[in-house]
Order: C-alpha cells, then sequence, then structure tokens
C-alpha cells in the first residue's frame, strides 16, 4: 500500500482502483510511467546518499574536533586545491545528470507521436468529459492499449488539472485555451482520474476513469457506445446522459437539494425565482436551464450552473428532459 491507495481507499475507492504500486510509486501502466520513475528514484538516491553523508560527517566532525581540555584550535589551512574541484565536479556533473534525465522525460511526455488518436477532454465544475472522433461523449476516458493517445484539454469554467498516477500524466486544463498531453497505456484495466487543481466544493470528488481496452477491442465499443442511446426508451436515455454528463454531480433524483434543485417532483412545480418571480417547470424551462442556466435561478441557490449550450445535442436535451418527468410531477 501506497500513498496514493491510501487516498484512493478514502475517498471510497473500489479495491480494482488501489493494486499495485510500490511503496514510493503508484502502479505504472503507460510507456512514460518508467521514464518518471527512473528520474524520481536517480533524484531520490542522489540526495539520499548525500543526505546520509552529510549528517555522518557533521556527528563525526563534532565529536572528533570539539572543544576539549589538551586540545586546542589549529589554524585552518587557507586551500585544498584538490578536495576543493572533487567537491565541485562531482556533483555538477550529478545535477548536469538530473537534468539531463528530466529533461529528456518531459520533452517526451509532451511531444506527441504523429499518429496519436485524438479525444478531446473537457473540464467543468466538477466532472470531466471525453469526446472521441465520432462525436460520441463520455464520462470516462476509454482508449486501447498500446496506442498512443493525445488529449486536447480545455476548460469550461476555472483551472482544473487532468491527473492519472499510473499513467503519469498530468496536465491543466485551463478556459480559453488549449493543453495537449499524450500518453500510451500498456496494460487493459480501468485506472483513476483525478482532478488536481484546487476547484470548489466538488473537487474532490471530480473523479473518473482511464478504461484501457484490449487491442482490438476499442473500435467495437466505440461503435456501441455511439450508438447505445437512440436503442434506448427516451427516458432511460436521458437517465443514462444524467450519470454520464455530470449532472449528478449537483442534481439529486431523491429530492434532497444539492448545488442545485433535485430532479425529483420537479416537473409541474412552481419555483420561485430569485428575482421573485415565479415559473411553472414545463419542456421550455428545463431547456432554457440547460442552454442558459442563469437565466431563470431558483431561489436559495448560487447561479453557478455552467451552460451547456454546444454540449448536449437538441434530442439529448429531450431525452433529460423525459427523464425528468418520468421521475413523478410535484404532489402540492
Ligand atoms: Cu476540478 Cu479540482
Amino acid at each position: 500500500m501506497n500513498w496514493l491507495a491510501m487516498m484512493i481507499a478514502a475517498t471510497g475507492g473500489s479495491a480494482q482502483d488501489i493494486r499495485g504500486g510500490t511503496f514510493w510509486m503508484p502502479e505504472s501502466a503507460s510507456t512514460t510511467a518508467p521514464e518518471v520513475d527512473f528520474v524520481f528514484y536517480f533524484i531520490f538516491a542522489i540526495s539520499a546518499f548525500f543526505f546520509a553523508l552529510i549528517i555522518a560527517l557533521t556527528i563525526l566532525f563534532v565529536i572528533r574536533y570539539r572543544a576539549r581540555p589538551g586540545h586546542s584550535e589549529q589554524p585552518s589551512p587557507s586551500h585544498n586545491t584538490a578536495l576543493e574541484l572533487t567537491w565541485s565536479i562531482i556533483p555538477s556533473i550529478l545535477v548536469l545528470m538530473m537534468f539531463w534525465y528530466g529533461f529528456k522525460t518531459f520533452m517526451d511526455q509532451y511531444t506527441p507521436p504523429a499518429n496519436a488518436y485524438e479525444v478531446l477532454v473537457n473540464a467543468q465544475k466538477w466532472n470531466w468529459s471525453f469526446e472521441y472522433p465520432n462525436g460520441y461523449i463520455d464520462k470516462d476516458l476509454h482508449v486501447p492499449a498500446g496506442r498512443p493517445i493525445r488529449l486536447v484539454l480545455t476548460s469550461q469554467d476555472v483551472i482544473h488539472s487532468f491527473f492519472v498516477p499510473a499513467f503519469r500524466v498530468k496536465k491543466d486544463a485551463v478556459p480559453g485555451r488549449y493543453n495537449k498531453v499524450w500518453f500510451e497505456a500498456t496494460r487493459p484495466g480501468s485506472y483513476v482520474v483525478f482532478c488536481t487543481e484546487y476547484c470548489g466544493t466538488g473537487h474532490s470528488d471530480m473523479m473518473a476513469h482511464v478504461v484501457v481496452h484490449p487491442p482490438g477491442e476499442f473500435d467495437a465499443w466505440l461503435e456501441k457506445a455511439a450508438n447505445f442511446l437512440d436503442t434506448l426508451p427516451p427516458a432511460e436515455a436521458g437517465k443514462l446522459l444524467y450519470e454520464q454528463r455530470g449532472c449528478t454531480q449537483c442534481h439529486s433524483v431523491d429530492g434532497s437539494p444539492r448545488v442545485g434543485p433535485s430532479f425529483k417532483g420537479l416537473w409541474g412545480r412552481t419555483e420561485k425565482l430569485s428575482d421573485g418571480t415565479e415559473y411553472t417547470v414545463d419542456e421550455d424551462y428545463l431547456r432554457e436551464s440547460m442552454v442558459d442556466p442563469q437565466a431563470k435561478v431558483v431561489a436559495g441557490f448560487d447561479p453557478v450552473m455552467p451552460t451547456y449550450a454546444g454540449r448536449l445535442k437538441d434530442k439529448e436535451i429531450t431525452y433529460i428532459i423525459e427523464y425528468i418527468k418520468s421521475l413523478g410531477e410535484d404532489q402540492p
């Protein structure tokens, strides 16, 4: 068990999430992970060696050269060229080696191979969404093993940071800007994604998974996932979208208020708005709340919802409205 496994366990992670790793490092499942680990262990070993050497010499000199009867202070020699060259040249070489390995690993990590498969990553308070070349969007990142993946990251609101410990990959998602990073997963399995930039109330819950598919199975998965919604009744498709597009972070379906109002009994309810007027929840209100959330804010809630304009297709908005309807009408 290492620090990361303990952290994941503390946040309720599954046994699958906390396997592997050493005392110092989480499990390693990408091509860059061994490079990063080498840099860490290299710098760590040098630091540990010099820490031990300096402490040991300090103790030795304190004992050996302490003031005591029969010993008088000796004048110190002004120079020892050989000693001074030794303690300048050896550390210089070590520091240059640290720079070289660190620089090389950094450059490798931020220079994607030309044939990389591209996935768009969008961060918002407080969830991740991953968009594939065919337009399909998922709350988890699915990738094939053994193929370079290039991520293009941006954010809808504040700075978030995409971090997959098992891949040693970390990159900020910044609003109004596109950041790029790449990795190649080596082993099929499921790996945790964290947000590592403090981004507000839901920061510590802002997790996702990278699901690494065995080579050859990814394309079949993507094809199936992309067409899945059309095979479902609208309310069920809406439930899936509710779970996958991050609605669940702020809207419960059991009646308890979170950051936003619960979806249970929302349909047909007369809401008191923050400007004092009242509005009875219908299709148009729900649609507007998704594409222009600040237009009508329910009294007692902060106007913090990001817009989903352009991020939910019209059909998907309809599915979510049908799902909200299916959760029951307001009982006056
Ligand atoms: Cu997003 Cu922390």
